[in-house]
């Protein structure tokens, strides 16, 4: 048998190339995240649940990248979470929350709450503008005022502007009136959309962030390949997602590439990744089969013990490497999934071939990934734990049959990931900022401006033990 060597981040390093760039900035880490679909940044939230909900999923958006939505919802609230991320970067909301005159306050302020929105426009049956609850409406009641009638608390001379109105024009409007909401209405007082203060001065904060053709930040969201998932992939197109995973642990298989088979047929225009895979084979069935771009790793990421349980995987690079030379004769991106631990891990994954990391373990940990704080020793942790690991299967029985699942009920579920905690970090910025500054550098060092030519430069060279421990900081007291 011919057994082939496989490497991964740590056995090799870029060798240094001239360079004419001067700063970071004239770099360009515009990248493709799909056959149609194009990220300023290279990086991309992983469709995990103790990582990518809404929060990180808009904060992915603003900073050019992407965050996938993870699949362990139900359809409705998998639903909510991408039009959270729609609602949260355009200037123009499309279908604004609205809620009836006669409704309670206390149905206004969970229905808010429930959407993650400050303020809703109140309609009657026709859907002619009456009023506006803002938080200023509600915010000195008393709780037995939540019994009342949103009409008795509402704001009823609202100010608004016609629908098809231009953003200076709304912008001078918010800015004379001192509000922070504007409805758009068609000439018989009917709802067509709303403009508010925040969407206005958000789109001037974040230069880069990815966008839809309307404007809207982008966004993708996972699916299985059992049960729901042609419905769930219905729900999540009509909501406006950008493009759909098809995550599957093993997706060279018969079940992962009947999924994209039937998801293609349903649905042409769905911008479809799907994986995972670590082999040229693996990736070229499944453009074969249809997809838009391919999802590779298997057994790399930090929580998963896929290889240990089942002895199956390849070292990341030279999946990466194995599978980009398919890519490229096709077309189709390469998405390189786990194992990345920092800039310099995403580097070479980049410079190996592929278009775009996924990252779980730097991104968890953050204000905005999923979960609340857990206190070891004094210091703050969150949960990041592997969608394969027990605890993650328990969680998903639990909600499937809407009863405290036990331990029992999983006897013969065999883990591939485990549960683990990462150290609070802060804001996802910070972290995506240093990841990218690191790239840019790493780009410079390979004598390129942008990805493309760093990967027609990359050389790869090889690190023995020695290289390696010389290149992490040795001979001195850590601070
Ligand atoms: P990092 O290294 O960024 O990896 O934390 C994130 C990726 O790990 C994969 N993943 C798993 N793999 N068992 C596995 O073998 C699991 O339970 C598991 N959960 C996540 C996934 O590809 C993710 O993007």
């Amino acid at each position: 048998m011919d057994i082939r060597e496989g490497l991964t981040f740590d056995d090799v390093l870029l060798v240094p190339k001239h360079s004419n760039i001067t700063t970071r900035s004239q770099t360009n880490l515009q990248t493709k995240l799909s056959r149609n679909i194009s990220l300023n940044i290279p990086i991309i939230s992983a469709n995990m649940d103790t990582v990518t909900e809404s929060p990180m999923a808009v904060a992915m958006a603003r900073e050019g990248g992407i965050g996938i939505i993870h699949r362990f919802l139900t359809i409705s609230e998998q639903v909510t979470e991408v039009l959270k991320v729609k609602r949260s970067g355009s200037i123009l909301i499309e279908n604004p929350y609205t809620i009836g005159p006669n409704q309670t306050v206390r149905e206004a302020i969970e229905y808010m709450r429930e959407k993650g929105v400050s303020g809703l426009l109140v309609t009657d049956p026709q859907g002619t503008l009456v009023g506006i609850l803002t938080r200023r409406d509600i915010v000195m009641l008393e709780p037995a005022d939540e019994k009342k009638q949103v009409k008795e608390v509402m704001t009823r001379d609202v100010i608004a502007a016609r629908s098809g109105v231009g953003v200076q024009e709304a912008k001078d409007l918010l800015r004379k009136n001192c509000i922070e909401k504007l409805p758009l209405l068609d000439e018989r007082g009917n709802v067509k959309g709303l403009i508010t203060s925040k969407d206005i001065i958000n789109a001037g904060n974040y230069p880069h962030a990815s966008k839809d053709k309307k404007g809207r930040p982008l966004v993708g969201a996972a699916v299985g390949v059992k049960g729901d998932f042609m419905e769930r992939t219905e729900a999540l197109l009509d909501a406006g997602t950008d493009v759909i995973v098809v995550d599957i642990a093993h997706g060279h298989s018969d079940n992962a590439l009947n999924t994209i088979r039937l998801i293609k047929k349903a649905f042409p225009n769905c911008e479809l990744i799907a994986g995972n895979v670590a082999t040229a084979c693996g990736a070229e069935d499944l453009i074969k089969a249809g997809v838009d771009a391919i999802k590779v790793g298997v057994g790399s990421g930090s929580i998963c013990i896929t290889r240990v349980i089942t002895g199956s995987g390849v070292p990341q690079l030279t999946a990466v490497v194995d599978c980009a030379q398919i890519g490229k004769k096709y077309d189709v991106p390469i998405i390189s999934d786990g194992g990345v631990r920092n800039s310099g891990d995403a580097t070479k994954a980049l410079a190996a071939g592929a278009s775009t990391v996924m990252v779980g373990s730097l991104l968890g940990g953050t204000d905005e990934s999923p979960g609340s704080y857990v206190m070891k020793n004094g210091k703050r942790y969150k949960i990041y734990r592997g969608m394969a690991s027990f605890y993650a299967a328990l969680g998903r029985k639990t909600k499937e049959t809407g009863t405290a699942a036990m331990s029992e009920d999983l006897n013969d579920y065999v883990a591939e990931g485990v549960e683990a905690m990462v150290p609070y970090k802060g804001t996802v910025v910070d972290i995506v900022k240093q990841l990218t500054g690191g790239i840019r550098s790493g780009l410079s060092y390979c004598g390129a401006n942008t990805i493309p030519q760093m990967q027609q430069n990359a050389e790869f060279i090889k690190m023995s033990t020695a290289g390696y421990a010389e290149s992490q900081p040795h001979d001195v007291e850590l601070m």
